[in-house]
């Protein structure tokens, strides 16, 4: 642990737990109620990159927003889970808050190695089609992805992965900042905590649903399915 760590070690813990809930956890909610478009349509889900393509400096935002706040957390949190404090020399937690601690560290590991092959199966595609002077057709480079059932599995994994660290972290985020003191409001905190995870793991299965199993979905099947087209071709 470098001296740098330990001496603004209070700060630097302060910013892991805050980064969890803003950015990352916003984020993470935003991301499946785009995602949940692909229940409704094909065109409806090409909506979202083709919006999030006009906004200007769309690579900043995410960059400065979205990746650098993961990349701080899940890196910081890796080393947390690494030096972790062992458990049992605790004084007497619950034995759902000992599971909880468990499981806050496991999720977190696992959602960090799917989130490698997230960004490489989906933003760098994006950019190779983008590079190569194509459209990017998101329904049908998912469509590809899912053709194959593990992805599906895979992907239901990595959603409840994620929801429930974000949601059991909501706890611990307001349970850290002293907002829960009372026994009652953190019994509210862990629920109020898991029933937005389970927003999450709705809104992430109806995405996973509408690419893989819909009719639409069907249907885009049988056509020839392809991950990008250059413009003219679509008009
Ligand atoms: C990239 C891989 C990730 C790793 C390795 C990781 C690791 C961790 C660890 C070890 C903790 C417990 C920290 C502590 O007890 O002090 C934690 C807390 C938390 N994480 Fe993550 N995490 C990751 C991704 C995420 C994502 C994607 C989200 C949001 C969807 C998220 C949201 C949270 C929240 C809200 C907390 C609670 C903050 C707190 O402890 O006060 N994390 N994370």
């Amino acid at each position: 642990m470098g001296d740098f760590y330990r001496t603004n070690y209070f700060f630097i813990r302060r910013l892991h737990s805050l980064l969890g809930i803003i950015p990352v956890g916003a984020f993470f909610l935003v991301h499946m109620f785009l995602n949940s478009r692909a229940m409704q349509s094909q065109e409806a889900y090409q909506w979202v990159p083709n919006t999030l393509g006009q906004v200007p400096y769309i690579w900043a935002i995410e960059i400065l927003f979205i990746l650098l706040p993961i990349l701080f957390h899940g890196i910081l949190g890796l080393f947390i889970i690494y030096w972790g404090d062992i458990n049992a020399h605790k004084p007497a937690l619950s034995w759902y808050e000992n599971w909880a601690y468990v499981f806050q560290r496991i999720t977190g590991l696992l959602v960090f190695i799917l989130l490698i092959f997230h960004l490489l199966q989906t933003y760098m595609v994006k950019v190779g089609a983008e590079l190569a002077g194509g459209h990017f057709w998101i329904f049908n480079t998912m469509q590809d992805l899912f053709a194959n059932p593990v992805w599906i599995w895979v992907y239901a994994i990595f959603v409840l992965l994620a929801a429930y660290h974000f949601g059991n972290g909501i706890f611990n985020f307001l349970y850290k900042w002293g907002i829960t003191s009372s026994k009652l409001s953190q019994r509210w905190a862990i629920a109020g905590g898991l029933a937005i995870a389970l927003l999450g793991v709705v809104l992430g299965f109806s995405s996973l649903w509408g690419l893989a199993f819909s009719d639409h979905a069907q249907v885009a099947q049988d056509t020839t399915s392809t991950t990008f087209t250059s413009e003219s071709q679509h008009h």
